[in-house]
């Protein structure tokens, strides 16, 4: 998602220096009262003011890359009065500097860019070299939870999934066919649905 740099993003943020941190990202201490559920990718922050709305016992953090949208998911914590979400403005490339080694107990990846040419696979948020970094970060018992439009990336991403060793199950090509109760749909799932594209999902693990 490429979005055009709106000025003073940065100290619009400020505002909400409670929750969001942005520029110099120290590793996270976690609480280790608490479970901990992280979102690659977060953009307007639909799906995580939800699930930490319904799930106020648990920590969740948002991950996001662009600065512009990390704003507008900030202000959704806001007016919801969340103090179980934090969101940093950070590149997930990076996320073995994030967290201590098995400080995250869950993984979203909810319909990360595509990167629909082959010599850009790296790129793919499932790619291998990827989930060998979410090995380190997650728990024993660690799941990650996989959605996307796109069922080339999803074919794609069970490769990646097997030949990093993990199982996968409730995999689906078409979740709305019977849609969970407790799903929670985000920005891209909302409009991908209303363009009648079926949402794949599935939950890996280690
Ligand atoms: C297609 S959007 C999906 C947004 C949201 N998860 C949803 O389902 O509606 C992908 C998001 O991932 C972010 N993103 C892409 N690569 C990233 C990376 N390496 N680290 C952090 N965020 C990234 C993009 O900026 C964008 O906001």
């Amino acid at each position: 998602m490429r979005l055009r740099k709106k000025p003073h993003t940065d100290e619009k943020l400020q505002a909400f220096a409670d929750f969001v941190t942005v520029g110099d990202v120290q590793p996270v201490q976690k609480d280790l009262s608490r479970k901990l559920y992280v979102e690659l990718g977060t953009g307007k922050g639909d799906f995580i003011t939800q699930i930490a709305e319904r799930n106020p016992q648990i920590n969740f953090i948002g991950l996001e890359v662009e600065a512009t949208v990390v704003l507008t998911a900030a202000r959704k914590v806001h007016e919801k009065n969340l103090n179980n979400v934090r969101l940093i403005v950070f590149d997930v490339s990076n996320i073995a500097e994030l967290f201590a080694e098995h400080a995250v107990d869950r993984l979203y990846i909810n319909f990360c860019d595509p990167w629909p040419k082959k010599r850009h696979a790296k790129r793919r948020l499932t790619y291998v070299s990827f989930l060998d970094l979410y090995r380190k970060i997650l728990a024993p018992d660690g799941e990650i939870f996989f959605k996307t439009d796109n069922r080339g990336l999803f074919d794609f991403s069970l490769e990646q999934f097997a030949t990093a060793g993990m199982t996968v199950r409730d995999v689906t090509n078409d979740l709305h066919a019977n849609e969970p109760a407790d799903n929670i749909r985000t920005e891209y799932e909302t409009k991908f649905s209303a363009a009648g594209v079926p949402i794949n999902f599935c939950v890996a693990k280690f």
